[in-house]
């Protein structure tokens, strides 16, 4: 890998990490979702980079693709789980991280369970090695303290301006022989719940990302989908910030371009049995033999 390349890729992890460590430090009780998103936005800006996808506030059984919406009223009580999934981008090189916070407390099996499987994954990773050794240590540290591993989220790989590319890491061994890349960038995102560990989809979204450069009719349509081809590079960004720019009326347009196919919806993902869910994430890069953890 160039130089350059690889000084981007850990410039974005530690601009992730320090991002996560904020929002972390920024969790307590009477928080709102809308205010902790803005400060992560924000605390972005100054770090001169950009979101790779909007902040994921992720609350109880939601375990991931909640950002606050406009006039987003949730606000955070003592006691809820909340994970928080952030990612800078330089010029398209990305960093994903993510850690839960219990509100007001810090004391948490689950919360452990998965900061303990993000851990021992982290441990076996490595350029060209076994998929499924990262999966069956994902699935044995969180089986063994009683929890159950969400089968249906992992981790992936990473390109630039792509954060789901290629390779995914599920978090329940599956007896694959895959291997992982020898050079580039992966996540591992561990996931742990005190329900059965499936993910559905609910009704609700807020995140939307460019699938196809299908022209709306309407011209405030034209202007947004040039805006979201021009600031986004494909990807993902939030409903939110298009209604802040551009009015309410913006909404309409989304929807026209959600079902004319200009644009992808990510469902708000909750596990199926409303278990609690938790989560630990870090982004690693592979050169040259060597393994970095970019986000740590
Ligand atoms: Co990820």
């Amino acid at each position: 890998m160039e130089a350059q390349e690889r000084e981007k890729w850990i410039l974005a992890g530690k601009a992730g990490k320090t991002i996560r460590e904020y929002a972390v430090s920024l969790v307590k009780p009477g928080e709102s979702l809308l205010r902790l998103a803005r400060e992560i936005e924000k605390k972005m800006a100054e770090l001169n980079v950009k979101p790779a996808f909007p902040p994921n506030l992720s609350i109880n059984q939601i375990a991931a693709h909640y950002t606050p919406k406009f006039n987003d009223e949730i606000v955070l009580k003592e006691g809820d789980i909340l994970k928080i999934d952030v990612g800078a981008s330089i010029d398209g090189f990305v960093s994903d991280t993510a850690a839960t916070v219990v509100v007001g407390q810090n004391n948490n099996d689950l919360v452990k369970a998965a900061h303990a499987a993000l851990a021992e994954a982290i441990k076996v990773a490595k350029p060209v090695g076994k998929i499924d050794d990262i999966s069956h240590a994902i699935e044995e540290t969180i089986r063994s303290r009683g929890f159950s591993p969400i089968v249906n989220l992992g981790g992936h790989g990473i390109k630039r301006y792509e954060i789901h590319e290629g390779d995914f890491i599920p978090n329940c061994a599956t007896g694959s022989k895959k291997t992982l890349r020898k050079e580039g960038v992966i996540a591992i995102e561990p996931f742990a719940t005190t329900g059965g560990g499936y993910v559905v989809d609910s009704s609700e979204v807020q995140i939307l990302m460019l699938n196809n450069l299908k022209s709306p009719r309407a011209k405030l349509g034209r202007e947004i989908l040039d805006f979201i081809s021009k600031e986004y590079h494909g990807l993902p960004f939030a409903k939110r910030w298009i209604l802040e720019k551009f009015g309410k009326f913006a909404d309409l347009e989304l929807k026209g371009m959600v079902n004319s196919g200009a644009l992808y919806e990510f469902n708000v993902l909750k596990e199926r049995d409303n278990g609690l869910v938790a989560q630990f994430e870090h982004t690693l890069l592979f050169d040259s033999g060597e393994v970095i953890v970019t986000t740590m």
